[in-house]
């Protein structure tokens, strides 16, 4: 078993507040999609609890965790720390919970998504986007296209992204563009 029950209480007893809540809905939303759509779901699951785990961390704080586990940021993570609690909770995943390499590779990406993603981390990134607590222009969409299909509904998420992102004047990490383009490239669109 990856996950006991005790281990789980015990990760879930350091998310607080609002986190705690989308900790919990992001895991039931993660093993219903690896249900659906093929994928392992306790892996997914223990993903989920995970996902996060490092997100309530400072700018300065999450630099040091990086230095601490040889993460490298690039100028955008730099820049937006913040964006850096997917990798900083894969190297606590791996380190304190001993999570397989592929879960912990699915929390690493969870944040940009990346070029040529598993079925889990597609799996991971969709669960954090559409659990039933997020509440935001589009969700509905993303949550018709992901009883539909797993790429289309990943597609659309990167659309919204990207989208805000621009309109925002926020930087975009490349691994979002390579995410992007990765299922342009293979004919996935999300409109029919
Ligand atoms: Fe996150
Ligand atoms: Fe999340």
């Amino acid at each position: 078993m990856l996950c006991n029950d005790e281990m789980r209480k015990g990760i879930l007893s350091r998310l607080h507040g609002y986190r705690y809540e989308h900790t919990l809905g992001c895991e039931r939303a993660a093993r219903l999609l690896a249900e659906r759509f093929g994928g392992d779901v306790e892996k997914a699951g223990f993903a989920a609890i995970l996902h996060d785990i490092t997100k309530h961390l400072s700018p300065q704080e999450q630099l040091n965790l990086c230095a601490k586990y040889g993460i490298i940021p690039c100028n955008v993570e730099k820049s937006e720390p913040k964006m850096l609690h997917g990798k900083t909770a894969a190297a606590i995943a791996r380190v304190e919970y001993g999570a397989p390499e592929d879960v912990c590779e699915a929390i690493a990406c969870h944040t940009t998504g990346k070029h040529g993603m598993t079925l889990l981390d597609k799996i991971l990134y969709l669960a954090d986007y559409i659990e039933e607590t997020r509440d935001f222009p589009g969700v509905e969409k993303a949550r018709e296209l992901a009883r539909l299909s797993l790429d289309r509904a990943l597609l659309y998420c990167y659309d919204q992204t990207l989208t805000e992102l621009i309109a925002r004047g926020k930087l975009i990490h490349s691994d979002t563009i390579g995410a992007y383009n990765d299922m342009i490239y293979h004919g996935i669109r999300w409109r029919e």
